[in-house]
């Protein structure tokens, strides 16, 4: 056969199968009226025909359109009515205290001692790991890289990950242990991330303590058709599927089994955005361990019925978060004897799992439900054309991690004082709450009051940053600093 013959049935051959692609993948999105999608298909290149099949072929549609609904998914039990549910909780099991430093020296919850050594011991043996996920997309933040390259160091400007990095690094020096990190990223996140670290050589951890990992992702869909949005000609806008994809993705990259295969049988799970968590915090890992517990979680007392955050709470003997949006006000309002909140413990995404627990679960990990959010997502038009939506257009569905509390057994909450752990950057500047400017005074607060409790004389105004390499907590403080010692103007303690 002649090189020009050869060549025209090749191309014949091509062309019949990106069109038996394109009818193919026609059939099956008409079925769901989606069939929009393919508009800008005769002008795509191979590669990106290819690129939008593979990404039609991993979306189930049908969930999809159950889920545009009001379905909470596929393998999920039917949509959940939190105004009933709430109506019949208890609250949960939980173990009260009023401060995990000594600033607000309040009385120990009883068993604190035994928690504390039991975490230690724990910790001593290798047993726990960290699980900080990274992979959401911070639109409110309006930041042009992964919320973990922040620069949120008061006087430093060490970024987010950074700071919980030091962390890991300075309790594993304390127990003279490696501590694992299971770092996961999603699509949007992932490449920066990976070359923010590498560059900065991982700001100390062995590269054998780093497991980075990647979640899955949704499309969003026009909020009043629920059809389907393209980013691009040959791209569907995808989001990362939400922090309750952590478990799911867990499986796939096999992070359980490196974890089992290292014996950590407990994982610290926390959120980028937060630098104020006490990760690995022993006395929390002690009542996960004392109480037998599968899943435990950090909790700070509500100020007021109608506080922004989830609501722990007991159904049937199973420990639920229901959001603030779902909590009907009769029962925010609800006072115990003492004038206090019946309901007053509020998630704040502090976690300590099983390993075992995850690994059970993971099976489960298609039942979690979605919940659906409406966002201002960017999208092309019929004509090719960008639009910047000036406000909510879409529908975004996400999973998320505290779904897994109802199916743990012996859940335990701990109060934590929301002034020690609880610092997350959400919002650009100027906004009212959980901006950089906020994030930062409770830092410097924190190390305020460590090195008050130490006896230093520390001016008010002062913009003073302690790294968890040079303490982590008053006690370090205690040891490092002698009584006396005056702190004013800017300082950097490393
Ligand atoms: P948020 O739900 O607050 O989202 O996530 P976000 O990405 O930080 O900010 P917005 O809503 O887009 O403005 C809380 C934490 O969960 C992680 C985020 O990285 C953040 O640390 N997360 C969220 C994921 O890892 N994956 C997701 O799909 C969503």
């Amino acid at each position: 056969m002649s090189r020009s013959a050869w060549l025209i049935q090749r191309i014949a051959r091509e062309r019949l199968k990106t069109d038996t692609m394109y009818s193919q993948l026609l059939t099956h999105l008409t079925k769901y009226n989606q069939q929009h999608i393919l508009h800008f298909w005769d002008a795509l290149s191979e590669s990106e025909r290819a690129q939008l099949a593979r990404q039609i072929d991993a979306i189930d549609l049908a969930e999809l359109a159950q889920l545009v609904r009001g379905g909470s998914g596929r393998g999920a039990a039917k949509s959940n009515d939190w105004a009933e549910m709430a109506r019949r909780a208890k609250p949960p099991r939980t173990i009260r205290r009023t401060s995990m430093d000594s600033r607000n020296a309040g009385p120990r919850p009883v068993g604190a001692e035994e928690a504390q050594e039991r975490g230690e011991a724990a910790l001593a043996a290798g047993e726990v790991g960290v699980l900080l996920v990274a992979g959401g997309q911070g639109t409110r933040l309006g930041f042009t890289h992964p919320k973990g390259l922040y620069p949120i160091g008061p006087v430093s400007s060490a970024s987010l990950i950074q700071i919980h990095i030091e962390k890991i690094l300075a309790i594993a020096a304390r127990y003279g242990v490696h501590i694992p990190l299971y770092l996961m990223t999603s699509p949007a996140t992932h490449e920066e991330t990976v070359v923010f670290l590498d560059c900065h050589e991982r700001f100390g951890l062995p590269a054998d303590d780093l497991l980075i990992f990647t979640q899955g992702t949704m499309p969003a869909v026009d909020a009043s058709t629920g059809k389907l949005l393209l980013s691009e000609p040959g791209s569907l806008f995808l989001s990362p599927n939400g922090h309750g994809g952590t478990v799911a993705a867990l499986k796939e990259s096999r992070a359980i089994e490196d974890a089992l295969g290292r014996g950590v049988q407990r994982l610290f799970y926390l959120q980028i955005d937060n630098p104020l968590v006490p990760i690995c915090d022993a006395e929390f890992i002690g009542h996960h361990l004392l109480h037998r517990s599968e899943m435990s979680s950090l909790a700070i007392r509500k100020k007021n019925p109608d506080d922004k955050v989830g609501n722990f709470v007991s159904i049937d003997d199973q420990t639920w978060v229901i959001e603030y949006i779902d909590f009907p006000g009769d029962v925010a309002n609800q006072r115990e004897p003492d004038g206090s909140l019946r309901f007053w413990a509020g998630s704040i995404a502090i976690h300590i799992f099983d390993v075992a627990f995850l690994d059970r679960v993971a099976m489960l990990s298609d039942a979690l439900p979605f919940h659906m959010a409406r966002k201002k997502v960017p999208y092309l038009d019929k004509n090719g054309r960008r639009i910047q939506p000036r406000s909510p257009n879409a529908l975004k569905f996400e999973r998320f991690i505290f779904d897994l509390l109802p199916e743990a057994r012996n859940t335990i909450i701990v109060e934590a004082a929301a002034e020690d752990v609880f610092g997350p950057l959400k919002n650009a500047p100027g906004a009212g709450q959980d901006t950089a400017e906020h994030v930062q005074a409770l830092l410097v607060a924190q190390y305020h009051g460590w090195l008050r409790a130490a006896g230093a004389v520390v001016a008010d105004g002062a913009a003073i940053e302690i790294s968890p390499l040079f303490a982590l907590d008053p006690r370090d403080v205690r040891e490092r600093i002698q009584p006396g010692t005056v702190f004013e103007g800017r300082q950097y303690l490393r």
